[in-house]
């Protein structure tokens, strides 16, 4: 208001001057196109001006085409209630249009649009388009990180959502844990990039670990979208494995090796692991004493009834009930029926309490030789032979048929009677010189050969194998018939040992 006119009564107290505003003379003075009107002076405030003013049959001063805004009334001396720019002309009772920067007509527009409306103005809903740093449907708030009534001040804490320098209301999207002044922000690896205070949040793909920082096996890289090379490792780059996939072991290998199916988890890089039920050793790969399958749930009965302890298949047994044992293809049969008792070691069938008589051999499956009295349970070795007619350890050697009466020496076999005739040596298996002369039914050579009576005619020496005289070159030449070489040399028929004859008595 650039001055009071008239109808403002100004009021002189103490010496002071009071400006006193009449209840009916408020906010007369209205902008027009950058005019002041003083709406209190009869049809200034008219649309169209005063030459749209006039007597009617019953008044005086009506503005023909009603108000100006914001004005009603007859003489639009009348301001609309409340911020509307436009309002019912006779009463002023509806309100039309809100003045700028102002919305809500039914409420008479009292509410004012938010300072982030860009020229200050709005839809009657209060929405309306940002100035920058703003935010919200009405722009009500400010952009995170920003504060102020212009929201043009940054918040002390980047991370944070301020209203005040020093403020950190809540952490921002993006970043966690308000009690340090959402200093720490949420992992790449979140769902939009936001997460909760403690930091966790949904994972997007390709991403896992409760702060989503982690890639899914088989994938390395910031964003999780490059392929490790070993297809069961987890790599830190395309070729370097830094830990297994769940399920396998051995990063020196690749992570080549599955967790074993006794596992009751994963495993770790060694290929240990907790074991499922029934399942034993360091990598769970041993089923428990008594049962087999993969997962050893199975006890090794069921497949035979005798067996106590089998391998993983269950078809090969290690150790069957008593009186049982694992035969060679693995199934449980009854002890040697040679083993006394009935009894052998369950897990490779040896007789516990030795052999029946009669039989030898780890489980006394052999029978003692025929002509063996008892033998030793473990080498078969005969304690006695039957008879003399046989010899060995084993007592399966027949006596020469030379030996005097077939019998020999156990050990030796050497015929102990003597030879029969015309036999001789330690186990008379040689023959006498068939030169030997012979007189009766005597023998005729000794223990060593040499001929008891003499050789007969023409031979010598101590058993008679020696010739009567070798021929010479020429003796044998003459039995060539019709020889025409008359020049050869004529020999000496040498004759020796005819002297020897006799020479043995
Ligand atoms: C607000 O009013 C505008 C204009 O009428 C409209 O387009 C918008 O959908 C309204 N918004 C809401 C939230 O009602
Ligand atoms: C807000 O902006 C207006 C206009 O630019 C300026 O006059 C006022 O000082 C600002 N207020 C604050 C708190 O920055
Ligand atoms: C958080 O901000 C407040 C206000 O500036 C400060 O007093 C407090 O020490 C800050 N806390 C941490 C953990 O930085
Ligand atoms: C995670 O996903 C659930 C379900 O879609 C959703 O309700 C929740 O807001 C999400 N949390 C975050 C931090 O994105
Ligand atoms: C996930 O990883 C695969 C394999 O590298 C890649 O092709 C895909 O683009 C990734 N997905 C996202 C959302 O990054
Ligand atoms: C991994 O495999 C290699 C080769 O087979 C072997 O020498 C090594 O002992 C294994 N390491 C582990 C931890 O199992
Ligand atoms: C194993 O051998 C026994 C007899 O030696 C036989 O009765 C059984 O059927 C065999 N079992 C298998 C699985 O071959
Ligand atoms: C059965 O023989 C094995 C060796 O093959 C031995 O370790 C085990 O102690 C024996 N069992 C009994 C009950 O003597
Ligand atoms: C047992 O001795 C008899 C003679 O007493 C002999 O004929 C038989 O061949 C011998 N048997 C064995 C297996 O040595
Ligand atoms: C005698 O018996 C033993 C043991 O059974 C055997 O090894 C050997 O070959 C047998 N000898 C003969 C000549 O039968």
């Amino acid at each position: 208001m650039r001055e009071l006119k008239s109808s403002t009564g100004i009021m002189h107290l103490n010496g002071r001057k009071i400006v006193t505003i009449g209840f009916l003379c408020t906010c007369m003075l209205v902008g027009i196109q950058g005019e002041q009107l003083d709406c209190s002076v009869d049809c200034a405030c008219c649309k169209g001006g005063q030459s749209r003013c006039g007597n009617d049959p019953i008044r005086n001063n009506v503005c023909f085409d009603g108000c100006i805004p914001t004005k009603y009334g007859y003489k639009c001396k009348n301001p609309c209630w409340g911020n509307c720019f436009t309002c019912e002309q006779a009463y002023g009772l509806d309100c039309y249009t809100c003045k700028d920067s102002f919305y809500d007509i039914s409420n008479r527009c009292t509410k004012t649009c938010s300072n982030g409306c860009q020229g200050g103005v709005c839809e009657d809903n209060g929405t309306c388009e940002c100035y920058e740093n703003f935010k919200g449907p009405k722009c009500e708030t400010c952009v995170s990180g920003k504060y102020g009534t212009n929201c043009s001040q940054d918040c002390l804490y980047s991370g944070c959502r301020c209203t005040a320098k020093y403020d950190c209301d809540s952490c921002r999207d993006g970043y966690y844990d308000l009690k340090s002044n959402c200093s720490k922000v949420c992992s790449v690896g979140c769902v939009n990039g936001i997460c909760y205070d403690n930091g966790i949040c949904n994972c997007s793909r390709n991403f896992t670990g409760t702060l989503c920082t982690d890639c899914i096996p088989g994938l390395f890289g910031r964003r999780c979208d490059r392929v490790c090379y070993h297809k069961k490792c987890l790599c830190s780059s395309e070729f370097n494995c830094i830990h297994c996939k769940p399920g396998y072991f051995n990063i020196t290998n690749n992570c080549l090796f599955a967790c074993s199916s006794g596992c009751d988890n994963i495993c770790e890089d060694d290929g240990s692991c907790t074991c499922k039920l029934h399942n034993t050793g360091v990598r769970c790969d041993v089923c428990e004493s008594g049962y087999f399958g993969n997962d050893c749930s199975h006890e090794c009965g069921i497949k035979d009834a005798q067996c106590l302890n089998c391998d993983r298949s269950g078809a090969v047994c290690h150790l069957c009930a008593n009186g049982y044992y694992p035969n060679t293809n693995g199934s449980c049969i009854l002890c040697g029926e040679n083993c006394i008792g009935g009894v052998c070691n369950a897990t490779n069938g040896k007789c516990s309490l030795g052999c029946k008589s009669g039989h030898w051999g780890a489980r006394c499956e052999s029978a003692c030789n025929t002509n063996c009295t008892t033998c030793a349970h473990f080498s078969g070795v005969c304690e006695h032979c039957t008879s003399q007619e046989v010899h060995g350890l084993f007592c399966n050697m027949t006596c020469s048929k030379h030996c005097l009466g077939n019998v020999c020496d156990r050990d030796s076999g050497n015929c102990f009677k003597g030879c029969i005739k015309d036999y001789y040596g330690p186990q008379c298996d040689n023959r006498c010189s068939d030169t030997c002369k012979a007189i009766g039914e005597e023998t005729t050579c000794d223990e060593v050969g040499y001929c008891f009576n003499g050789c007969v005619n023409g031979y010598f020496g101590d058993d008679c194998r020696a010739e009567p005289y070798e021929m010479t070159q020429t003796a044998k030449s003459e039995q060539k018939m019709g020889q025409v070489d008359n020049d050869e040399e004529e020999y000496e028929r040498i004759t020796v040992g005819q002297c020897y004859e006799n020479a043995v008595k």
